[in-house]
């Protein structure tokens, strides 16, 4: 399925693009968000492209053939946007989004196209992973102990059953595949789990992609960067997609405000209208905060 930006009108507005700016877009997949800064920092401007997952560059990559303005597309992580751009010879942004998470073509990838088992919904290799350098989910499972699995299940799931979860995951190794860890999941959890509003297989799902990708410590790790990448006036966005990642964000932005080295832009986090729930239901859990360095001081 094709990746609609989330919030496109919002992030732009936060972060107020504007001719011969640096911009970078830490998550661009498909470029939905990254079209649109393209447009507002031409002519002149600097687009510096990261994404984890490979495939994702390359897709960008077919997309541009000839623009006005400079394109760097990297495939790393963006926890190392320091270096990144250090490499690249450039001392700070004006702009930088994060969009996080997987993309709509990652979940549910088109005809042909290989999946990487983030859906319950879909019978794939359980790998969950962006990189092809991480340690995929299926030996994940194999090689935690039961009590780090329940850990995690818990802890990034916030899953109430992740004790039983875990036990019936360890009795029927090899999971090897999305289709057999929801049903695994299913089997041991009441037949009524959460009166049947929820997949069983949800929160197992989202706990197992963040503790396979790391993906709390690599927003942490690049928060702790952010000083050392925004000019003064430069404009921060991140969209988060559940609370355990909205929360570390939230904190942090609070922190610096607290200094006095930021304005919040966002008093409370954007959410999507009805209308754009309506026309693509991924949206449904985004919350987008953005924050302006202050002019004078420098965040620390
Ligand atoms: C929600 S999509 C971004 C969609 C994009 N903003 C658009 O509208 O087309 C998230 C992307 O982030 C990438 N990603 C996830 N974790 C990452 C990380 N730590 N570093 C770099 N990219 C990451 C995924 O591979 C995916 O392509």
């Amino acid at each position: 399925m094709e990746h609609k930006p989330v919030l496109l009108n919002e992030v732009m507005e936060v972060l107020n693009p504007k001719a011969g700016e640096i911009f970078v877009d830490g998550t661009i997949d498909g470029g939905g968000h990254a079209k649109a800064i393209l447009e507002k920092i031409s002519p002149g401007g600097k687009l510096i492209g990261i994404d984890w997952d490979k495939n994702a560059i390359e897709k960008f990559e077919l997309k541009i053939t000839n623009h006005q303005s400079t394109i760097i597309l990297v495939n790393d992580n963006f926890k190392n946007m320091k270096e990144i751009l250090k490499n690249e010879n450039i001392v700070k942004a004006d702009g930088v989004l994060l969009d996080l998470g997987f993309s709509s073509e990652q979940l549910d990838p088109p005809a042909g196209g290989a999946g990487r088992g983030f859906s319950f919904l879909r019978d794939e290799p359980l790998l969950m992973t962006y990189s092809d350098r991480t340690r995929p989910a299926y030996r994940v499972l194999s090689e935690e102990s039961e009590s780090n699995l329940a850990k995690v299940i818990k802890d990034f799931g916030e899953e109430r059953f992740a004790g039983r979860i875990a036990r019936t995951i360890k009795k029927n190794l090899p999971v090897a595949t999305s289709k057999k860890l929801a049903e695994v999941v299913a089997s041991a959890v009441p037949k009524n789990y959460e009166h049947g509003r929820i997949n069983p297989a949800t929160r197992t799902f989202q706990a197992l992609r963040i503790f396979v990708n790391q993906e709390l410590e690599n927003l942490r790790t690049f928060l702790e960067s952010v000083p050392q990448i925004l000019n003064p006036g430069g404009r921060l966005a991140v969209i988060s997609f559940h609370s355990l990642e909205d929360r570390i964000v939230k904190n942090e932005f609070r922190q610096w405000k607290q200094n006095g080295f930021v304005e919040i832009l966002t008093k409370k986090p954007i959410t999507p209208s009805p209308e754009e729930i309506q026309n693509n239901p991924r949206s449904r859990s985004a919350k987008l905060r953005g924050l302006k360095v202050a002019q004078e001081k420098q965040i620390q």
